[in-house]
């Protein structure tokens, strides 16, 4: 048991954890679990004691009658194990697929609520902004104390979105979409997971949801609506027209340019992310420069293809891609 305790504590880490909330849907759903995980350990201690007490009687023979002994065992059978399941159980139902459901539902779409539609993909995230010209991937940001509302929807498979300090999870169902509020009380990064198992890749499938003060939000929503940059310097210019002429420009949108592929995720301002293939990798020019070269060695069974490239092409890759900011 302790060496079980201490692999399992092993995995215990702030950023992922849904007992450390940072939204009132969160706190609702941490202390339904303190709730439940108490009357558990009250239960278990009822029965524990009740065990204890027929070891001791036995070994004493002292008590009650046999036909006295019947009555009591009858009464315990009905009230701890029928009545009192019962009650805790339609409890439970109540307080959680009625009340906590509620605090944790999608806010209504309207024209004042800022909308992000997610798209999941074998394996990562695409994160459209509805109403405005930003596309990013696996790195949301959100406006600080302020119900966003998020629809999901598939590529290809079901996956499940789940960031565990904001909110419940929620399903990708193919040909549907469902919704979910995405709310943070407190200004922060927060690990999101995909916790439906979708393939090869599914651990790989995270993201981040950055909850910024309202003004760094603005401008950060400013900057990705606009379109790229174009390229400074002379790698980085041909490192652009090798996007263009190379099999990227077909899988990988860049807006402002002729590549509008949606196979992969857009790199429009790929540079401004802080991580590469949905948190794999950080998002510097030695892991990019792998990246392009060999995707397959980092996640392998991820769509993007080895294009044999040489050394001074994934430099100049690189250099262009990094300057996307
Ligand atoms: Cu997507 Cu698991």
């Amino acid at each position: 048991m302790l060496a079980t305790a201490a692999l399992l504590a092993a995995g215990c880490d702030e950023q992922q954890d849904s007992l450390a909330p940072r939204s009132h849907a969160a706190k609702d759903i941490a202390s339904l679990f303190w709730w439940m995980m108490g009357i558990s350990w009250f239960g278990i201690g009822l029965v524990v004691a009740l065990i204890m007490l027929a070891w001791r009687r036995a070994h004493t023979k002292r008590g009650h009658s046999v036909k006295e002994g019947e009555q009591l065992a009858f009464r315990i059978v009905i009230g701890a194990g029928i009545v009192m399941p019962i009650a805790l159980i339609a409890a439970l139902f109540v307080i959680s697929d009625i009340l906590v459901i509620k605090t944790t539902q999608a806010p209504a779409a309207d024209a004042t609520r800022m909308t992000i539609l997610v798209t999941g993909h074998q394996w990562w995230w695409q994160a459209n902004y509805l109403g405005t010209t930003a596309v990013t991937a696996n790195e949301i940001h959100i406006p600080v104390n302020t119900p966003v509302r998020v629809e999901v929807q598939t590529a290809d498979v079901i996956h499940s979105f789940w960031v565990p300090r904001l909110n419940r999870t929620i399903d990708t169902m193919p040909g549907k979409r469902n919704a979910i509020e995405l709310y943070a009380d407190a200004v922060g990064r927060y690990r999101g997971q995909c916790d439906e198992f979708c393939g090869l890749q599914h651990a790989h499938m995270g993201f981040y949801v950055f909850a910024d003060p309202p003004s760094v939000f603005r401008r950060w929503l400013a900057r990705q609506e606009q379109p790229a940059k174009a390229p400074t310097g002379a790698l980085a210019a041909q490192g652009a027209k090798l996007f263009q002429t190379s099999s990227c420009a077909s899988c990988h949108a860049i807006r402002g340019t002729a590549a509008s592929g949606d196979v992969g995720p857009d790199l429009t301002h790929v540079g401004s992310r802080t991580t590469l293939a949905a948190l794999a990798i950080p998002n510097d020019p030695a892991h990019l420069a792998r990246w392009i070269s060999d995707s397959q060695s980092i996640k392998p069974g991820n769509q993007m293809p080895n294009m044999n490239l040489s050394t001074g092409q994934v430099q100049a890759l690189t250099a262009y891609l990094e300057g996307l900011r």
